[in-house]
This record gives C-alpha cells, structure tokens and sequence, in this order.
C-alpha cells in the first residue's frame, strides 16, 4: 500500500470555486476584484506563469490587466507604473513577474507597490504581518502548501515540521507558517550537514530546494506528509519535483500522504494568488 495523493488540482478546484463566490459578491456591490500583472523582458517561462495567472482571473471572474515591457525597461518607469497602479481603484493587487532584469532593483519594486495590495505578499510589511502573527496578505506558494497539508486533516499542532530550503518566496514564509500552526520545525538548507537525520523523524516535510532526487525513500517517516515544491526536469525534460515520488510514496505507506509534480503545488500557486486579490479587495476601507 502506498501513500495517499494530496491532488492540488482537486484542491484548487474546490478553493477557486470559494473564490469565484467571493469574487461575484463583490462585483454585485460594485467592486470587481482586479489583479494588475507585469512582466519586464521576454523569458519563456515567464511568459507562460503570467498569462496562466491572467486566465485564471478570468475563469474566476476576476478583472486583470497584463502590462509588458522590453527587458531594456528602466526602473523609473517601472515605478511609475507601479505608482499608477497604486492610485487605481479598479485594481486592488499588483504583482511583477520575478525576476526582473539587472538595471532593476526587485526589492525596490516591491517596496513600491501600495502593501494593500502585495498579493505575492513578497514586501517588507507582508513579511512582518507573518513574522508577528497578524492578519495580512501571505506568499501564495507556502499558503497553498499549508491548505494542502490542512486538507489530508493530519494534525500540525505539536508534529515535527521539515522545511527545506530557506527562500524568502517560499522556505521562510513556510516554516513561518508552520510555527504558527503550532508545529515543531526544523529549517534544513545547503549547509545542513546531515539531512537525513532530521527528515527520518519528521511528520510532515516541504522540500522547496529547486534539486531532483533531494527526498529520497530511505529518508522518510512511514506515515509522514510530504509535499513537494519543487520544478525541475528531468533527462527526458519532463517536470520533476525534489522528491522521488515513486520511491517515497511507497516508504510512506498507507497512513502517508504525499504530493504529486506535476498536479501539486503548481496550481495552489496561482489559487492563492486569485485569493490574496479578492482578500484585497474585500478589505479595502
Ligand atoms: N516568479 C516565480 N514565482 C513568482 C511569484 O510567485 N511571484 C512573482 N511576482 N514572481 C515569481
């Protein structure tokens, strides 16, 4: 018997459906939630993520706009269009595609977004709302990963929480997180020394390192959750997590739940993002 699957398309389904009741309630009041996406430059990847993110606005009926710029784009300018956006009212979150390119200060250009309306919740002050426990706007990537391992209903409270990786976008804001679920946790990264030691004695592990192979079947806890950030590709250039899902569904066993790559955290991302915006909205004075 293997582990059981933590489905995030499923899950996203059942959350984007939430979101798109919040979303009409609020347009019936006059107040469409509106999501404002940049991107500087022409990275494929980019590209693709931004013009997933606008269609999902749209299937969930959410106003967005897309604004895109030559890679060549000044930072003045940019925080002109931020600055803009900042003063419209149709538009209640602003999100610029990371990275941006070398002439821009990506710290700069999250700082000048209006904090009411960080939806990638990536700013000083989001930060600072995690870190002191209050209510804000959280990095949708980690958020989602915690509605993934809220929704197997295994307990977080008082269980032994793995995080590895320590990025700002993810790691940090994860463990963070989980700390505030009342787990125990453990931040592993590229200087932990022996990370098997602590992944063996963990309930629930988020691997969010961005390397294949990273969780392997010796490593985990019969029973554990595992989820699992990772986007890599493998020889044959399919998408790949950083755990190797066969192998560690099967050391999980039964009572084990583990996510898929793709079909996991991938689309949590983005239905996090559309309920960062619609919070936004809803919160407006
Ligand atoms: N680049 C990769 N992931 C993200 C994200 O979540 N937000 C932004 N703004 N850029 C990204």
């Amino acid at each position: 018997m293997t582990a059981q699957l933590i489905d995030g398309k499923v899950l996203s389904q059942r959350i984007r459906a939430e979101v798109a009741a919040r979303a009409e309630a609020l347009a019936g009041r006059g107040r469409r939630p509106g999501l404002a996406v940049i991107l500087v430059g022409d990275d494929p990847a980019s590209a693709v993520y931004v013009r997933n993110k606008v269609k999902a606005c749209a299937e969930s009926g959410l106003h967005s706009v897309m604004e895109k710029y030559d890679a060549t784009l000044s930072e003045a300018v940019l925080l002109e269009r931020i600055a803009a956006l900042n003063a419209d009212a149709t538009i209640h979150g602003i999100l610029v595609q990371m990275p941006v390119p070398r002439q821009i200060d990506p710290h700069r250009v999250i700082e000048a977004i209006d904090p009411r309306k960080d939806v990638d919740g990536f700013s000083v002050r989001s930060a600072g709302e995690l870190f002191s426990g209050l209510p804000g706007l959280r990095p949708a990537t980690p958020w989602g990963c915690m509605k993934m391992i809220e929704s197997t209903g295994v307990p977080i409270r008082g269980r032994h929480a793995v995080v590895i990786g320590r990025s700002n976008t993810v790691g940090k804001p994860m463990a963070l997180l989980l700390l505030q679920a009342h787990a125990t946790v453990t931040v592993c990264h590229s200087a932990t020394p022996d990370l098997k030691r602590h992944v063996q004695s963990a309930d629930i592990v988020v691997a969010a390192v961005g390397r294949r192979h990273t969780v392997t079947a010796g490593m985990v806890k019969p029973g554990a959750t595992v989820i699992d950030v990772g986007t890599n590709h493998d020889e044959a250039g399919r998408l790949c997590g950083d755990v190797d899902f066969e192998t560690v569904r099967e050391a999980l066993g039964p009572r084990g739940w583990i996510s898929p790559v793709p079909g996991g955290v991938g689309p949590m991302t983005i239905t996090m993002l559309l309920a960062n915006t619609v919070q936004a909205a809803e919160t407006v004075a």
